[in-house]
Formats: structure tokens, sequence, C-alpha cells
């Protein structure tokens, strides 16, 4: 039976682990949204229109190897204020969303407007210092050189743009739960998580 769990939130306040950790937990599938508009955003860079970029979206485009860079980020940010590169991507969202066997998906809309009958919408947040922490610990460690004020200039930045746009603006849905993860360690995000989910199962 399908079941799906929508997890939203910030840039790197901690959707993309504790959403993997759910979904293995579970032995649900998952589906990282993110990586939709980064796969487009990053066509973009090469002149590619952003709608002609997301309509035509494989899956080998969501393994590219630079998906994670800051220029990237930023791309997609860019590209998802279009509601019309919004629009390309929603069919294949909701059907992973509803494929029997559960489901987490994790972005910014999922618990608004992809899936507003989810069984589970939480909305994960943390400070942005902790959030800027956190990303600049990843990307440094995976050999990015980038600086800790540049990092958190860009997630300000893209949430500035998520939260202000009008198509499917970052923001909690009404029934989310929220999830502070800004003093858990990730054990206690993703058990926190896990008792949400089974509150509702
Ligand atoms: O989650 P991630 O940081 O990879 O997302 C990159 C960008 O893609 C976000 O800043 C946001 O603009 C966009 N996005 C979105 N809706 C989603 C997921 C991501 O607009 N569901």
């Amino acid at each position: 039976m399908a079941f799906t769990i929508a997890i939203d939130g910030p840039a790197a306040a901690g959707k993309g682990t504790v959403s993997k950790a759910v979904a293995a937990y579970f032995g649900f599938a998952h589906l990282d949204t993110g990586l939709l508009y980064r796969a487009t955003g990053r066509r973009t860079l090469d002149g590619t229109d952003p709608v002609e970029a997301a309509n035509s979206l494989q899956a080998a485009d969501l393994e590219a190897g630079d998906l994670r860079t800051p220029e990237v980020a930023q791309a997609a940010s860019r590209v998802a204020a279009d509601p019309e590169v919004r629009q390309a991507l929603v069919d294949f969202q909701r059907a992973f969303a509803r494929r029997a066997g559960g489901a987490v998906l994790d972005g910014r809309d999922i618990g608004t407007v992809i899936c507003p009958e989810a069984e589970v919408k939480l909305f994960v947040t943390a400070s942005d210092d902790i959030r800027a922490e956190r990303r600049f610990k990843e990307l440094t460690e995976g050999g990015h050189d980038v600086s800790y004020d540049e990092v958190l200039a860009d997630l300000r930045a893209r949430d500035a743009r998520d939260s202000a746009r009008a198509a499917a603006p970052l923001k909690p849905a009404e029934d989310a739960v929220q999830l502070d993860t800004s003093r858990m360690s990730i054990e206690e995000a993703v058990a926190a998580a896990i008792s949400e989910v089974e509150a509702r199962r």
C-alpha cells in the first residue's frame, strides 16, 4: 500500500540525512527532489532553456558528479522559481510518492503542493549558523574549496529566494510537524522522525 512521508525545510537543515535514514528504517524508496532542480539548473549553465531542461531530464542527469556545488545550488534555486519548470517535474514526483511499498520525498513543497495528502509531513529546520557549519564541513570534506562565509551567504540567498517566490514557496504545511535539529545529533533527529512516522502508521 502506498504511504508517503513528506520532508521539507530550508537548505542543509538535515532533511537529506533524516530522509535517507527514515526510508532505510521502513524499507521505503527515497527521492531527493532537490536533485531534480539541481540537474535542471546545471543544464542551464551552458545556456539550455530551463523549461526545456526540466522537460527532458534523464535519470543519468541526476547522477552527474557536480550537482552539489554552490554554483549549481544557486542555478537550481533560480530555475525553481519558474512555475513552468516546477510543473514539468510534478508528475514524476507524484508517481514516485504513490508507488506501492512507501516513499519518502524531501524538498521544499512536498507537503504543501506535491503531496498535500501525505500520511506524514515533517518540516526540518536548524539555525543558520548550524546549517552553514554542516554544509561547510560536507563541502570541504568533499574536496570543494569554499569558505564558511560563502556557504552561509549561499544558504541565506537560496532560502530568501525559495521563501519569497510565488510558485510553491518554502513554507511548512499547516499540518506539518516541525523538527528543529539545531541541538540534535543525527541519531536524535532520525529517532525523532521515526517516532513521528510510527505514531501515524
Ligand atoms: O534541497 P536542495 O538544496 O538540493 O535544493 C536545491 C534547490 O532546489 C533549492 O534551493 C530550491 O530552490 C529547489 N527546490 C525546490 N523544491 C524542491 C526541492 C528543491 O524548489 N522540492
